[in-house]
């Protein structure tokens, strides 16, 4: 199968986030078929006749339970199948759990040779596009994941309500692991093009390196705060994965930091993680290496360092 139905996306995993995500998607009449899979299929037909009845709001579309049968032509492949954390509990210590699930996933998805583009949403998310990419063989622009696109937002939006500004006119990234390791990008911060410490003493904030500490933590611990109160987190994360989506059925080459496979860039290799990179038809067209402070590169390279440990760890 060389080509692909740019009107249809599959869906593995149709809990919170897989649910979610279909329901963003839905509403953003991107796609007119929707393919829902799940080892539940109870939950997978149930989930589509929920999202369907909403159809009559938004435009005639497909939204189906399927098959690995059904997606063999799906442009983008989503896959969210696999443990979410439980209270207390890190992206890393889901690893082994949900690498098994990869194992049982990708192959099928390789076996009926998809030409689609693979994002991977599950968690350790960055552990787990390397686990995809390997397993499946698929061309490394054809390997996505969500990465820090998430975690981005939560930051534009933690500096647009401290600054009071819209979080859209916020240019800022993290980048590395999704998860503790990960890093802010403050060397390269700014507010529509104002570097961010004079865009923050315009509206009156001095005291710089304690407002980024903790944003930078507050943005870290989002995950833990929303799993702590309401057990899952998934309306974000919906509207990265329709983000991303868009960027690539519009091939609109927009600058996203989700997590690829890296090639000596800041000296890190052979280890997936979250780069701003341009995103369009192709899924990843290229990396953009975004200019960092010593400390920002230096922390970098130990996020990089801990992602590669658990690799060895698991053997992939
Ligand atoms: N990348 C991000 O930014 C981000 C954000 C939030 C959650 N997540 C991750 O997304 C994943 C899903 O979270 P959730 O809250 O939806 O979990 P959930 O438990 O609600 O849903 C997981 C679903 O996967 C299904 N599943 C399990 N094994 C499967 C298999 N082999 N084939 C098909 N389906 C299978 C389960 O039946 C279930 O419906 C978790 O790993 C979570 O940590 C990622």
């Amino acid at each position: 199968m060389d080509k692909v139905n740019l009107r249809k996306i599959a869906i593995i995993g149709c809990g919170f986030v897989g649910s979610a995500s279909a329901f963003a998607l839905m509403q953003s009449k991107m796609f007119s078929e929707i393919v829902l899979i799940d080892a539940d299929k109870d939950k997978a037909e149930g989930e589509a006749m929920d999202i369907s009845h909403g159809i009559p709001f938004v435009g005639n579309m497909k939204i189906y339970a399927g098959s690995y049968d059904d997606i063999v032509d799906a442009s983008i492949i989503v896959i969210t199948a696999g443990a979410g954390q439980k209270p207390g509990e890190t992206r890393l210590d889901l690893v082994h759990k949900n690498v098994g699930i990869f194992k049982s996933i990708i192959p099928e998805i390789a076996k009926r040779k998809c030409r689609g583009i693979l994002l991977v949403v599950a968690n350790p998310v960055d552990i787990l596009t390397y686990t995809a990419l390997k397993l499946s063989g698929f061309e490394e622009n054809r390997v996505i994941g969500s990465g820090t696109v998430l975690d981005t937002a939560r930051l534009k939006c933690q500096l647009g309500e401290h600054l009071s500004v819209d979080s859209q006119s916020v240019h800022a990234y993290i980048i590395g692991e999704h998860g503790d390791s990960e890093i802010a990008v403050w060397s390269s911060a700014n507010v529509s093009g104002i570097p961010l410490d004079d865009f923050c003493e315009m509206r009156g904030h001095y005291n710089h390196d304690k407002s980024q500490e903790n944003i930078a933590e507050k943005v870290k611990n989002s995950a833990y705060e929303i799993i702590a109160k309401k057990r899952a987190t998934y309306y974000g994360v919906a509207m990265a994965v329709k983000r991303i989506c868009e960027a690539i059925i519009r091939d609109e080459k927009s600058i996203l930091p989700i997590s690829s496979l890296m090639h000596g860039e800041f000296g890190i290799d052979d280890v997936v993680l979250s780069m701003p990179s341009i995103v369009g038809a192709n899924g990843i067209e290229t990396k953009v290496p975004i200019s960092l402070s010593e400390d920002e590169e230096i922390n970098l390279k130990k996020s990089a360092d801990t992602l590669r440990s658990i690799l060895d760890d698991c053997e992939i």
